[in-house]
């Protein structure tokens, strides 16, 4: 009776002391396990004189009732705080910011090809696209260009074949070949816009790269007048720079125009007073273009006696560098991802 004095008198603090669950259940099984004072006494209890057992008996079961209330409590509080532990490890913090999947989009300019070409196409004109690896016939011959020309000069276009003239490869120069190819294969009247990428032996500079982007355009019908390019070309401009941009056409030469001219735009900066964008002049050259020349429309098989035609051809970074105020064509091949989200 002593002994369950002494162990309900040290219970309490020593299952206090457990820490966890283990601990727990360590104590539990030294305080009424199988080999514990309070199993041992029950086993024994047939040994005892009749007269104490009950007495014995009954205080058994009260020590075994009190260590296990003590344990299922201590147990219970245990429980909830290794409950809250995991909580608390597998916390997720739903106020944290999350990450913003980045979306993509086009490139300044594909951009600009496509709303150059949307005007385009709103005027009915078809779009073609035709080698970036060209003969050297639908380069020069087609459009007019004499085999002296200084334009053919290695030093100024880049071949993959070079010196017999009748097999001569090369990177297109310009988008103008895809005017003779067009024709071959189209009966007229035609209204045609060409995007694509243009190749030239020349070392970048703010103006220039070895590869660009042209865009041209061909309409060959009857009765087409410089007029009629005139009107296309200033609506090209008001649509794609502005309602209020005026043009002037100068007289200029390509070979396969005639006469050729150079579209000018009114300087979108000073609105033609002169400034820094147009050094002073109030006009910004824009458009190579003219009325196509007959020779040309005689090398396609088209007759140049019932039809004429205009014919234009623009850079694709120039019109992008006018608009946005870009200073120099590398930042289009750099794609510094910097750069390019500044055009969305
Ligand atoms: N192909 C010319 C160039 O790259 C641009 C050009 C001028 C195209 C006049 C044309 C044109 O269609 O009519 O400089």
């Amino acid at each position: 009776m002593e002994a369950f004095d002494q162990l309900l008198a040290q219970a309490p603090a020593r299952i206090d002391l457990a820490g966890d669950l283990d601990a727990l259940a360590t104590l539990e099984a030294e305080l009424v396990g199988k080999k514990s004072l309070i199993a041992e006494t029950r086993r024994g209890l047939g040994r005892l004189p009749a007269e104490e057992r009950p007495v014995v008996g009954a205080r058994v079961h009260e020590v075994l009732r009190s260590l296990q209330e003590l344990l299922d409590h201590r147990r219970s509080v245990l429980e909830r705080v290794a409950e809250d532990r995991l909580l608390e490890q597998d916390r997720v913090d739903v106020s944290l910011g999350g990450y913003e999947p980045s979306i993509g989009m086009h490139h300044i300019l594909t951009q600009t090809v496509d709303e150059v070409v949307d005007i385009f196409t709103g005027l009915g004109y078809r779009v073609a696209s035709g080698p970036e690896v060209e003969l050297a016939w639908y380069n020069f011959d087609a459009l007019n260009t004499p085999p002296t020309h200084p334009s053919r000069l290695e030093s100024d276009t880049l071949y993959v074949e070079y010196g017999d003239p009748s097999d001569e490869m090369l990177l297109r120069t310009h988008t103008s070949p895809m005017q003779a190819r067009y024709m071959e294969q189209n009966d007229p009247p035609v209204y045609v816009v060409v995007p694509g990428r243009t190749f030239r032996a020349d070392a970048l500079d703010p103006t220039h790269s070895p590869v660009f982007y042209q865009i041209e355009g061909l309409a060959v019908d009857e009765n087409i007048t410089f007029g009629d390019l005139k009107g296309t070309l200033a609506h090209f401009a008001r649509e794609f720079f502005g309602s209020e941009r005026k043009i002037r056409l100068m007289p200029h030469f390509f070979p396969f125009t005639e006469p050729s001219a150079e579209m000018h735009m009114s300087c979108y900066a000073c609105d033609g007073s002169g400034c820094r964008v147009c050094s002073g002049s109030g006009w910004i050259e824009l458009i190579g273009c003219g009325m196509v020349d007959p020779n040309v429309l005689d090398a396609v098989g088209y007759d140049s006696s019932k039809l004429s035609g205009f014919a234009f051809g623009m850079g694709a970074e120039r019109m992008a560098m006018v608009r946005h105020g870009i200073n120099h064509i590398k930042h289009f091949y750099e794609n510094d991802i910097r750069v390019l989200r500044q055009f969305t």
